[in-house]
């Protein structure tokens, strides 16, 4: 089993905070995250797909190939776009970094055409990442 990791950035603003929940509570919750107005993140994605080389090509996958798949299903549409409004996949879900992700992989799941997705990891900072497998 071989590992190819692709990495992309994009840049995107977002509030954290439950419509249910006033902006109180969901300062007691999140922070300065719930400002109203929002805030910006520069994030990176890591993609990572497994599988067998091909002996043919010598390659998993196509690491030129990969960069498009991202770009068209995940960068394009997630790019300067204020995540809690713009995004078709992140509609009606509280835009955190965990549920940015599950939409993420949901977008690539079945896009890979060698070997499988394998891990995806999103960083908001430098510090901060989650990462998802798929379970
Ligand atoms: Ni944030």
């Amino acid at each position: 089993m071989i590992y190819v990791t692709r990495r992309e950035v994009f840049s995107a603003s977002h509030r954290i905070y439950n419509p249910n929940l006033s902006d109180e509570e969901n300062f007691k919750i999140y922070g300065k995250c719930s400002n109203p107005n929002g805030h910006g993140h520069n994030y990176t994605i890591e993609v990572t797909v497994a599988g067998e080389i091909n002996s043919d090509t010598g390659y998993l996958i196509d690491l030129t190939q990969l960069k498009k798949i991202i770009r068209e299903n995940v960068i394009d549409k997630l790019d300067h776009k204020n995540l809690n409004l713009d995004v078709e996949f992140l509609r009606d879900k509280i835009p955190t970094a965990e549920n940015i992700l599950i939409g993420i992989w949901n977008q690539l799941a079945d896009k890979i055409p060698a070997g499988k997705l394998y891990s995806i990891k999103l960083y908001e900072t430098e510090n901060n990442y989650v990462e998802y497998r798929g379970e």
